[in-house]
């Protein structure tokens, strides 16, 4: 739904972290909305908004199909700001000899950005007294700029010079920017953002306190007369929306947890004993537990591991839908899901998720499609809800079945890894560790190599130890453990039966994903 008034446009060019770009803004005060380029041109004319952000995109200005932004948009005389690709098409449309495909100049990940004090730029207004002017910044970039074009000033480069990361046009309020000042891994604490904000005019219009009467308001409206299910995975999300949605609800609305074998240890009784508390109409369903490890452990393969949970998944809430008559599904969805799933307007698909884009023959409503992460753990805190809620590790909806790696899925691998998850938990809580990290994942590698144990030969499996850090899951990074508390880790772990080796992961996301699967 587009509010009224909203102040600025973005337009999605197909970046992964669109929709990151909104929450950023959103996190700062200010109602925007995402269009596609096409619909742009038409909504910019006839809403009164007050500025454009251009979106990153996986296309190079070169391509045959690359987003077609209309040119148009460049008349209204507003202040764009092109993030990455948004940038290049800007060069481009201004000077087709622009933009260039060089190996020295393409940036994935962290990247110095040194803006330049003799030609300051409002847009880093603020950033040139911190940290004598560079920046440490998020890029992930083939293309790059070869020269600005005339009216174009270079404010900002990276690599001695080689890459251009920042340009300005201050006659016609015109900026771009190579890296990504939307995501948290570059350290302005959203300033250029809010600089733009300045820049356009923008006033604050948005408050935290609107969001869950909003949740709220918009899925009474959505339902209307119906009856909805929700399915409770002991994440935070379904969770956290199943107790702000039960006030407003009521009987409408019932919970359920499906027992799908692949839970943590104790799981399914924190989750009855929560539910309880927040005095949620709610059941546990256990019945189809072997279907599943049936179902999923034919494969090895992720993506069709997934699928094939999704199937069950999907079956047994068309059995739970009919037995309730349920007319909606309420989904706990979030934006990261529907971006990474390739639901999300324009990005691509990283990984299907298990609850996205189900056909249950129901009508789906995901009052959370719009949120990140970090703004779902604060509506928990916000809204009351206890702690074990709010901070929580997030948890996927498959569960422990992406966590058995490499080989079947069988009921004594799930047992290991549930084990080996809860007793890693212990140790990091004891080292008041765990409330730092935002997600452990202790998953089992099937590859077999060999170790001495007790004198003797094994030749068995390894566990794999990831600690991450991020507050929205688009990126992350490893969490390093002092060398102590992994020799403990290690020393717990390889008394498992099976286990030959203990390996600790600290690969950032991109270019590895936070589940291994
Ligand atoms: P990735 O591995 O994509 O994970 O970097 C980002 C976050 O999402 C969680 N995750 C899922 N959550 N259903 C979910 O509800 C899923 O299928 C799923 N896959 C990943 C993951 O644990 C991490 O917190």
């Amino acid at each position: 739904m587009i509010e009224k008034n909203t102040q600025i446009l973005i337009v999605d060019l197909g970046s992964q972290y669109t929709k990151v770009i909104r929450r950023s803004l959103r996190y700062l005060g200010f109602h925007s909305v995402i269009l596609t380029p096409e619909k742009s041109l038409e909504w910019a004319k006839n809403s009164g908004i007050k500025g454009i952000i251009l979106s990153g995109g996986s296309s190079s200005v070169y391509d045959s199909d690359a987003p077609q932004i209309p040119v148009d948009l460049l008349q209204l005389g507003l202040p764009i700001l092109g993030i990455c690709y948004g940038m290049q098409w800007l060069a481009y449309t201004h000077d087709k000899d622009s933009i260039q495909n060089k190996k020295d100049a393409k940036s994935y990940g962290a990247v110095e950005v040194v803006l330049d004090k003799n030609r300051k730029s409002k847009i880093f207004e603020n950033l040139y007294e911190k940290n004598d002017g560079k920046l440490n910044a998020w890029a992930s970039h083939g293309d790059s700029l070869k020269k600005v074009p005339d009216g174009f000033e270079i404010i900002a480069s990276s690599n001695g010079g080689l890459v251009i990361e920042a340009m300005q046009n201050i006659e016609k309020n015109l900026y771009g920017v190579e890296f990504h000042p939307e995501v948290e891994e570059t350290e302005d604490e959203n300033i250029i953002l809010n600089n733009f904000m300045q820049i356009c005019g923008a006033e604050i219009d948005y408050s935290k306190k609107d969001v869950i009467e909003e949740i709220r308001e918009n899925t009474r409206r959505e339902l209307g007369d119906g009856l909805a299910i929700i399915g409770v995975s002991g994440g935070v999300d379904s969770t956290t929306l199943a107790a702000i949605l039960a006030p407003a609800l009521g009987d409408k609305l019932k919970a359920f947890m499906i027992d799908t074998g692949g839970m943590r240890k104790g799981e399914i009784e924190k989750v009855r004993d929560l539910m309880q508390k927040s005095k949620i109409n709610f059941e546990v369903i256990d019945k189809y537990k072997n279907k599943f490890i049936e179902s999923v452990g034919t494969t090895v393969d992720a993506e069709e591991k997934r699928t094939k949970f999704r199937e069950v998944y999907g079956e047994v809430f068309r059995d739970v839908a009919r037995v309730y008559q349920a007319t909606h599904m309420i989904q706990g969805t979030l934006a990261t899901d529907l971006i990474e799933s390739g639901s999300g307007g324009k990005s691509a698909m990283i990984k299907t998720h298990h609850n996205v884009d189900l056909d249950l023959g129901l009508k789906e409503i995901m009052p959370l499609s719009d949120y990140f992460k970090f703004e779902i753990r604060q509506l928990a805190h916000e809204f009351g809800l206890d702690e074990l809620v709010s901070k929580r590790q997030p948890f996927p909806g498959p569960g422990l079945y992406l966590r058995v790696v490499g080989v079947p899925v069988s009921e004594e691998l799930l047992e290991t890894v549930r084990e080996a998850d809860a007793e890693v938990a212990e140790i990091l809580k004891k080292h008041n560790l765990y409330d730092q990290i935002s997600q452990t994942i202790v998953a089992l590698l099937g590859i077999k190599t060999v170790g001495v144990k007790g004198d003797g030969r094994v030749y068995g499996y390894s566990l794999v130890v990831r600690t991450v850090a991020t507050t929205d899951f688009m990126t992350v990074k490893g969490f390093y453990l002092p060398a102590e508390v992994c020799e403990e880790i290690i020393s717990t772990l390889s008394r498992y039966p099976h286990i030959v080796r203990i390996f600790f992961d600290y690969t950032s996301k991109p270019p590895a994903t936070t589940e291994f699967e």
